[in-house]
């Protein structure tokens, strides 16, 4: 169910916490899963056949699935399921983070004195909180990613990490790091000529997928930014601990604080689902700036509807209206190509893929997948036993 985490701020949980931890995974795999297949099952025999279909007058999107699908009961079976379940991934872990906020916060405070992979953490007081991180407990994670309980505090980073784990039922790499792994081998397919030198994750968290890069290309200079202090000090930390060399700022990626032209890579995974419109349009035109000419721009992201049928746009959509993720959606009916357009990048150099897990996929199907253009199912970034990941982006011209 969950993959142990091995580095040294990996949480030293009870037995009764572990239990509660593969209950709840297992909760999630039932719902994700079985109830999942029933609602689709129920949809297409009932909804979709057109017996009590209101919106059979045209075709249905996303949006009308989901109108059409909440009165049955098995979509209120699910969704209250999956609610819980939600909330049961931060309970278990809270309390373990809870129990152990001394040591962790000690061991995180030596690891990042200690600096032995010689990685960097710069902080900023002065940085401001977006207002669209502030004002919602993002997928019902208490407290969000930033919220600081006093001191060096670490909790957050702690909370995210286990709270992922648990939350992914195995399924996103030992370290919760396949779509970083997954991410720099497609660029390395498609881009590695020269090797980039200077690589910058926009939205890292704890740098689950920025040490990748590090890893994928060691003689890069990686750096990961985030307006979230105790993320960034558990990332620092973690990466020591790893014994991967990485750099973490605490910038906004709004405004970011490295010169024009100064980066072969900006990448970003999960992030933009979570920011207003306004917000990922000041990013793209960020990476554009800081992006030197034929630097690459590569954000993993969710899959968007227009590419999707719309039962698969109203399961992913799901987020929006129930998870805490006001943005969701919204993000998912914009047209990636015209927002890297938009940003400055040239039309002719926009590209995307969809590609399996890398940490799960033999290389040379890797290869092979990942070459033959995107192909959208319904296994396109959705968390279920076999997922494809989606991500988009553009070469910037000389
Ligand atoms: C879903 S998480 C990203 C996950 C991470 N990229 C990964 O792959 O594990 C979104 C992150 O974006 C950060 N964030 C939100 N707005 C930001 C901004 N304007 N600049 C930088 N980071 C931001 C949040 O603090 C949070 O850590």
């Amino acid at each position: 169910m969950t993959q142990p985490i091995s580095h040294a701020l990996a949480l030293d949980r009870s037995r009764d916490a572990r239990a509660r931890e593969r209950f709840v995974s297992g909760l999630r795999g039932y719902v994700l899963n079985d109830l999942a297949g029933a609602m689709r099952e129920d949809f297409d025999s009932s909804v979709a056949a057109g017996v009590e279909n209101e919106a059979n007058a045209g075709p249905m999107d996303g949006a009308g699935v989901h109108r059409a699908i909440r009165k049955r009961a098995i979509f209120k079976a699910y969704s209250s399921a999956r609610c819980t379940a939600q909330q049961m991934v931060w309970d278990v872990v809270m309390d373990s983070v809870e129990r152990q906020r001394e040591r962790l916060n000690a061991a995180g405070k030596e690891l990042m004195n200690g600096a032995s992979a010689g990685g960097t953490l710069e902080l900023d007081p002065s940085l401001g909180i977006p207002r669209y991180v502030e004002a919602v407990d993002v997928h019902l994670m208490p407290g969000c990613y930033y919220r600081e309980h006093g001191g060096e505090d670490l909790a957050a980073g702690a909370i995210y990490d286990q709270g992922l784990n648990v939350f992914a039922f195995g399924a996103m790499g030992k370290e919760l790091n396949d779509i970083g792994w997954s991410m720099a081998n497609f660029y390395k397919l498609r881009f590695n000529n020269p090797a980039p030198g200077r690589i910058l994750d926009a939205g890292c968290t704890i740098g689950h997928n920025t040490l990748p890069w590090k890893q994928v290309f060691p003689d890069a200079e990686v750096h990961g930014i985030d307006v979230a202090a105790p993320c960034l000090r558990y990332a620092h930390a973690r990466a020591e601990a790893m014994g991967i060399e990485a750099h973490f700022h605490q910038q906004s990626a709004e405004s970011i604080r490295f010169p024009d032209r100064s980066m072969d890579v900006v990448f970003s995974s999960m992030f933009l689902h979570e920011l207003p419109r306004k917000a990922i349009r000041n990013y793209l035109a960020e990476a554009h700036r800081v992006l030197k000419p034929g630097g690459v721009l590569l954000n993993m992201e969710l899959p968007p509807n227009d590419r999707m049928a719309a039962y698969e746009q109203f399961y992913l959509d799901w987020d929006s209206y129930y998870n805490n993720e006001p943005f969701y959606k919204d993000f998912r009916d914009q047209n990636p190509k015209q927002l890297t357009t938009e940003a400055g990048f040239s039309a002719d150099a926009y590209f995307e893929g969809v590609m399996p897990r890398y940490t799960y996929t033999a290389e040379e199907d890797f290869i092979a997948m990942a070459q033959a253009g995107p192909k959208f199912g319904e296994d396109t970034g959705r968390l279920s036993d076999i997922i494809f990941w989606y991500g988009f982006g553009s070469v910037k011209q000389g």
